[in-house]
């Protein structure tokens, strides 16, 4: 089991580079599968996700290798193999998005329910039902597996989601490729992740239009050829160092940070009282003694992200006042609030709300991470905390930060993992 240890109290201070986004390249791999051609993507960063699905692709009959840090080689001839790994899909959420380039290449997949972090109940009735509505034919077996198949093919089809699931808009954008005819789905997620896979599957040659708004199109094409991509920066990390900086009144420029992917932190970090200098390829944020209290409501983009949700938690345990923040998107994802009382937070959890009540300062403590990011928020508020803390089950951290505690390091924080 790993631990951070962190003597906290000081100010974060300098310069910080993001690293290629998880919640991107998870897809753009999986997309891969679509395509017998080489496709090499730039800027992928190391992580525990990123390994687990390159280890369900290469079970798949996928060729993957790493041509340069950063570089990856991923190439599927023929003879795609349609069994995704039991192991390897209940690690880890992102596995389900195998389902819609199988179904469209392999005409068929025997897959498991997938699992992730512990957030709350996450179904993906969103994906059956509308992988259903292209054709295919539905089995749900004993023991969490499903059979889906598309004997004679997927048929474009107009689609509405109840909810605009990102990973269903992007397993059925993956499906609909080769669909005959058109595609449309209506209430589709606007998630810039969404953007970027729409911009890699028509560099692969797919005929794609409006992802980014609430309709995409998808017109059937016969094939796909390979493609060069590279991965953006991945704006979850980039709004963690900015809440890192604002909540130890330090100063740091995030290098790679997407202000138009951020717009709605960027608005409550200045209703908070933080000062925010966008330039052409940095946000940078410079923390305040007086945070204000705010109020949250996480919301599917262009709304306040929900991963941003605990980091953002974390800064308000010191604000001068009573902050609400209202969860919407995964009802679970208060469990790191508990860890947060140990450092001194002042939280009541009252459904989907949580109540907020500023203290004048934090204390180190021994908390332990429970997911992503409810462990990274936990990392932030040791920092600002006085005193030492220790953060353990650091392994959940790995899956989404990439050399997390060597970042924080370079800005000044006190940290020592030990493993
Ligand atoms: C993606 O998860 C991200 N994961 C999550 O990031 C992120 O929190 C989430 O989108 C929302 O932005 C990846 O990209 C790998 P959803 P996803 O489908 O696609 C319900 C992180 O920390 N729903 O938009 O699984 C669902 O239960 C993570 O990096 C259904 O009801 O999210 C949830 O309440 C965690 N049925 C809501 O929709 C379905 O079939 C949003 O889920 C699908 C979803």
């Amino acid at each position: 089991m790993s631990e951070l240890l962190i003597y906290g109290g000081k100010p974060l201070i300098g310069s910080v580079k993001v690293s290629g986004a998880k919640n991107s390249v998870l897809k753009l791999m999986a997309a891969s599968l679509l395509t017998k051609e080489p496709c090499i993507l730039k800027n992928v960063p190391n992580l525990i996700d990123v390994q687990k699905m390159l280890s369900l692709l290469t079970d798949l009959g996928t060729e993957a290798k790493w041509i340069a840090p950063g570089s990856l080689y991923l190439c599927t001839p023929n003879g795609l193999n349609y069994y995704g790994s039991e192991r390897l899909m209940r690690e880890m959420r992102a596995s389900i998005l195998i389902l819609g380039p199988l179904l469209a290449r392999a005409k068929k997949a025997h897959v498991y329910y997938p699992g992730g972090c512990a957030i709350g109940p996450r179904p993906i009735d969103l994906h059956l039902k509308a992988l259903e509505a292209l054709g295919a034919k539905v089995e749900q077996e004993q023991g969490g597996v499903l059979f889906l198949q598309a004997n004679g093919g997927l048929r474009g089809n107009r689609i509405y989601f109840d909810f605009p699931s990102v990973g269903a808009t992007e397993n059925l954008m993956m499906a609909a490729v080769f669909a005959k005819g058109r595609t449309t789905i209506e209430n589709a997620a606007k998630e810039p992740e969404i953007v970027e896979l729409q911009k890699f599957l028509n560099n692969l040659g797919a005929n794609i239009h409006g992802a980014g708004t609430d309709t995409i199109v998808i017109e059937g094409v016969k094939e796909l050829k390979g493609a060069e991509y590279t991965v953006v920066s991945d704006r979850i990390e980039a709004g963690t160092f900015l809440l890192a900086g604002a909540i130890t009144q330090g100063t740091v420029k995030v290098y790679g940070a997407r202000a138009d992917h951020n717009e709605a932190l960027l608005y409550k970090l200045q209703e908070a009282g933080c000062k925010i200098d966008i330039g052409p390829s940095y946000v940078e944020v410079k923390g305040s003694k007086h945070i204000e209290p705010l109020r949250i409501r996480t919301m599917p983009y262009p709304g306040f992200p929900t991963d941003l949700q605990p980091l953002i938690t974390a800064l308000l345990t010191l604000a001068e006042g009573t902050s609400l923040v209202t969860e919407t998107v995964f009802p679970d994802r208060f469990k790191y609030t508990h860890e947060l009382t140990r450092l001194g937070a002042k939280i009541c959890i009252e459904g989907e709300c949580a109540i907020v009540k500023g203290v004048a300062k934090l204390k180190g403590a021994k908390v332990e991470a429970f997911d992503l990011r409810g462990g990274a928020a936990l990392v932030i508020a040791a920092l600002a905390a006085s005193g030492e803390s220790r953060v353990s089950q650091l392994e959940h951290l790995d899956r989404g930060y990439e050399k997390f505690s060597e970042k924080i390091a370079s800005l000044g924080a006190i940290v020592e993992r030990q493993n």
